[in-house]
């Protein structure tokens, strides 16, 4: 015991940009109302990034930052970051180097990942995999999604849902039983069907014709994806509960992905896990991607003790869906 070496979380930091998008102000845009929205997905209000000239990398960007800042951490110390995000500044170069050069990281490998809602877990997985294998000490993980750059604001059914956020860990190398424990991770490409943003790939290349189709915003059929979405985790999370001979009662805390309020009840609800020791905050954030997960650790950071076992789980475009299980690592020190 003790003599593999984990992946730990050191620190945590988020970043939402300060305009306020309201269910009352989507009113004005759309044809609906507070009352659908509340009872249908949870959020009351989301955060849109309106700074000209700015992008997910300046969202990333700034959770790194204070990441650095807040773990005493210099940028020429950080070896490997990882950024994911479904809102890439550009096709290329990817957001990770991007980010990287905006926070003064020079020594470092970046890239980035896409797997859509399930983006962070797919990181944090596979910055887990290079600290264990004792080939990076100081990893940077990120979700950022600039989620306003992809969303029709006439279309009802997804400009209510989404935000846009980032937020941050720090992963370093532990002998000791924390950290990454185990993960399930799935993908069916199949899904693509029901959850995609077509234009502008190489399928579909900006076009005038994409543009007039709005090619070039989410899609979603949101009933298949919310069934899939229920079941996934549900497996997903009994897959690792099971083989790591886990039970309801030894999770201290469920860090889901915030799609719908209604999907992460009926997964606690399957899991028999009380709603008091699983994370929602999207009443106040929607769905921002790959920011999600990261943004509850940042906000519950104070809560959490060392030894806590944490039930991360995610589902989204792919489809892809999983669930990690993390160790926290550290007590936040008074004052
Ligand atoms: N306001 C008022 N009415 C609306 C709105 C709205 N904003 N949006 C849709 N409606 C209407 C529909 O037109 C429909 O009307 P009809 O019955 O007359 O046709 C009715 O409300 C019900 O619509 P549904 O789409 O069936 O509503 P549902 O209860 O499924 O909720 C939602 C829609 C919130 C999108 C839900 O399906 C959902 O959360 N899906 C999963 C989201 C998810 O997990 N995504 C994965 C991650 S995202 C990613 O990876 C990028």
């Amino acid at each position: 015991m003790g003599n593999k070496i984990r992946a730990a979380i050191t620190g945590v930091h988020g970043y939402v940009p300060e305009h306020v998008l309201t269910n009352a102000d989507l009113e004005q845009m759309v044809d609906t109302n507070d009352e659908w929205i509340r009872t249908r997905t949870g959020i009351q209000e989301r955060r849109i990034l309106k700074e000209p000239g700015t992008a997910s990398s300046d969202l990333g960007a700034r959770a790194v930052q204070g990441l650095l800042e807040k773990t005493g951490t210099s940028p020429d110390e950080v070896d490997f970051i990882i950024c994911a995000t479904a809102t890439p500044d550009m096709m290329f170069p990817d957001t990770a180097n991007i980010i990287a050069d905006k926070v003064g990281i020079k020594n470092a490998f970046a890239f980035e990942v896409n797997a859509a809602c399930s983006g962070f877990l797919t990181a944090l997985l596979t910055a887990a995999k290079y600290v264990e294998a004792g080939m990076y000490k100081k990893v940077v993980v990120v979700g950022a999604d600039k989620m306003s750059a992809i969303t029709d604001y006439t279309d009802r059914s997804t400009c209510i849902l989404f935000g846009d956020a980032s937020a941050a860990v720090l992963l370093e190398p532990t002998a000791q039983e924390l950290g990454v424990m185990d993960a399930v991770m799935h993908s069916d490409g199949s899904g693509r069907e029901y959850l995609y943003l077509k234009g502008g790939g190489s399928l579909h290349p900006a076009s005038h014709e994409t543009v007039d189709k709005k090619w070039h915003y989410i899609y979603q059929d949101g009933r298949p994806v919310f069934k899939a979405a229920v079941q996934g985790m549900a497996d997903a999370v009994r897959e690792v509960m099971s083989r790591n001979g886990l039970q309801p009662a030894d999770i201290d805390w469920v860090v889901p992905h915030q799609a719908n309020r209604r999907i992460i009840e009926a997964v606690a609800n399957m899991m028999d896990f009380p709603l008091e020791r699983v994370m929602i905050n999207i009443h106040k954030y929607g769905n921002t991607t790959t920011a999600t997960i990261p943004l509850c650790l940042w906000e519950w950071e104070n809560q959490l003790k060392k030894g806590d076992n944490l039930m991360l789980t995610a589902f989204g475009g792919g489809f892809t869906w999983g669930a990690i299980w993390v160790r926290w690592a550290y007590d936040v020190q008074a004052g």
